[in-house]
């Protein structure tokens, strides 16, 4: 608690370009919460190099990711933001907490098992123990809430694992975090194969919206999206694509789901 706020911390990797999924899963969720929260937020980029980086472009990356979080909306003066690798204690703690961390908890996570698979030449250890240092990041400052979107639950469960099994042996050192996941555009889906996360590193350019694309590519990337082949508007499991649309529509214009039906309902009508 800092001058009777609670405490918020997340982040994002300085990998790749930041996505529509990105937006609408933390950043849109992060301009929000300055007045209820004590905010930190870091741009994270000591997890990107368990991938291989060019270090003057991750640094460059870094610094636009930075700029990026304050044209979104972060207003510097309520919101504390800065590099991962500027503070120390981040990878200090990691080392700590990766004492009580267990291997067999770390080999389930899913975010592992698919980067493993998709960087099959560089497993590295970094890799492997990424929930760690995620760990690290929240409970240094003691954070009540992180808010992110629903790729990241199962780290922020593992955080609370390890904060939980510290504390017993410890007593009450470290806070157990809370995740904040928003109603709407917390799993942003690829235009491309719609039962897929849409991601930064995706080698299809057109399965994601980046938030630099300039207006026409992202028109037509959307005229491009996998719907399915018949012509109704319907929010449902069965409809992987229109229903990613949907999200992104009702996220965007701060509307439900049902509402944004039933204004393309009407539009069908009208059409
Ligand atoms: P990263 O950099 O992959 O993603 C940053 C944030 O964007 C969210 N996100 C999405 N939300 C909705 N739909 C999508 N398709 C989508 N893709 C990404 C993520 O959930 C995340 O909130 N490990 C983290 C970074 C991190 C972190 C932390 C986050 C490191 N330490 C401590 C919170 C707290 C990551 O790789 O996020």
């Amino acid at each position: 608690m800092i001058d009777g706020k609670k405490t918020l911390f997340s982040g994002m990797q300085a990998t790749g370009n930041l996505t529509i999924g990105n937006y609408l899963g933390a950043l849109k969720n992060w301009i929000t919460l300055d007045e209820e929260y004590q905010c930190f937020y870091s741009v994270v980029d000591l997890h990107s190099i368990t991938v291989r980086q060019d270090p003057a472009e991750l640094r460059k990356r870094a610094r636009a990711l930075l700029t990026l979080y304050i044209a979104a909306g972060l207003d510097p003066a309520k919101n504390c933001i800065y590099y991962q690798s500027h503070v120390s204690a981040h990878a200090e703690l990691s080392w700590i907490l990766n004492c009580f961390t267990y291997m067999g908890e770390l080999n389930r996570m899913t975010q592992f098992k698919d980067k493993s698979a998709k960087h099959a030449d560089n497993i590295n250890a970094g890799l492997f123990t990424y929930p760690v240092l995620m760990a690290a990041d929240i409970l240094l400052f003691q954070a009540d809430v992180v808010p992110v979107g629903i790729d990241q639950k199962q780290h922020l469960e593992i955080t609370r694992d390890i904060a939980e099994r510290f504390n017993n042996i410890y007593g009450d050192v470290f806070t157990i975090p809370e995740p904040y996941i928003g109603k709407v555009g917390a799993k942003i889906m690829s235009l491309q194969e719609p039962d897929k996360k849409m991601s930064k590193s995706d080698e299809n350019l057109n399965a994601s919206i980046y938030l630099m694309d300039d207006p026409d590519s992202i028109i037509r990337k959307f005229k491009r999206a996998v719907t399915d082949s018949d012509n109704q508007i319907i929010y449902s499991e069965d409809k992987p694509g229109i229903r990613n649309l949907i999200d992104i529509y009702s996220s965007v214009m701060n509307l439900t789901t049902d509402e944004v039906v039933k204004e393309f309902d009407q539009r069908q009508i009208i059409y």
